[in-house]
């Protein structure tokens, strides 16, 4: 792998659900140390990226590689242990488990003896959590729920962070707590991202860089900043985004 080969880069991918196509031949980089954003309508199809770069469902079609090694083929289970961690859309944590139990599975893959450092790391970016180490997931507000996918998903200490609309459903306050606990792990921890979020404004701030996908295809790449800046990106996706910056700016 050279130096400035793509942590992850998807080639051609094309994924299916029976007859129907959902990604049609998708091309997407993520560099080492970058926080990379996919935007897109309801039903483009970023979700079936996101699961698809970690093996289910499979692509049909194209390459899939990371850190110089074609992961394709490979089974979820096998991409886990990559150091690639999802944190996947509906939040999906174990509903009958309570928070410590969900966060010792995530951190099943990491190594045994950072458990209780990375606990105490997950209890400073979420304190609210460590007050309910006791309670069981499925009893959480959906709020809290979502502080517990990506803390668990980060507990398995990942280098490349998959992250399925972490603000959906979320108040904007803690919505925007989580993208500056994003920011935050990216400038620290060079932790990489790979992020899908409805809230584009949020997202392409965020992001160094941004792709935009329109079913199934992505129709446009950029810096977030070039992104923010077209008319039709805008027009398109940031309606709410731009009352939200003018009040940002009062
Ligand atoms: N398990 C499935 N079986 C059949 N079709 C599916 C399945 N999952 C998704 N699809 C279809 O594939 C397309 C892409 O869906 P996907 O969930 O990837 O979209 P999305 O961009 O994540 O949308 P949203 O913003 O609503 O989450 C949609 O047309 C959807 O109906
Ligand atoms: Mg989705």
């Amino acid at each position: 792998m050279t130096v400035n080969a793509p942590l992850l880069s998807v080639r051609g991918v094309k994924t299916c659900y029976g007859n129907i196509t959902a990604l049609h031949g998708i091309d997407l980089d993520v560099h080492d140390g970058e926080i990379v954003t996919l935007i897109g309508a309801n039903g483009a199809g970023k979700s079936t990226l996101m699961m698809t770069i970690f093996g289910n469902p499979r692509a049909r079609e194209g390459r899939i590689v990371y850190q110089g090694r074609d992961i394709t083929q490979l089974q979820t289970h096998e991409i886990a242990r990559l150091n690639i961690a999802q944190a996947p859309e509906g939040r999906r944590i174990f509903s009958r488990m309570t928070v410590m139990e969900n966060l010792q599975m995530g951190a099943q893959i990491a190594e045994p003896g950072h458990f209780q450092e990375d606990l105490e790391r997950i209890f400073t970016l979420f304190p609210r959590l460590k007050e309910r180490i006791g309670q069981r997931g499925g009893t959480l507000s959906g709020g809290e729920q979502q502080m517990l996918s990506i803390a668990r998903a980060l507990m398995s200490r990942p280098r490349l962070l998959l992250l399925d609309e972490p603000s959906l459903g979320l108040a904007p306050l803690i919505a925007r707590q989580i993208f500056d606990i994003i920011a935050d792990l990216n400038r620290r921890t060079k932790l990489t991202v790979l992020l899908v979020e409805q809230n584009a404004f949020h997202a392409l701030r965020l992001a160094h860089r941004g792709y935009v996908m329109v079913n199934g295809r992505i129709t446009l790449s950029g810096t977030g900043k070039e992104l923010l800046d077209r008319p039709e990106i805008r027009a398109a996706y940031l309606e709410g985004g731009r009352q939200e910056a003018t009040a940002e700016a009062r």
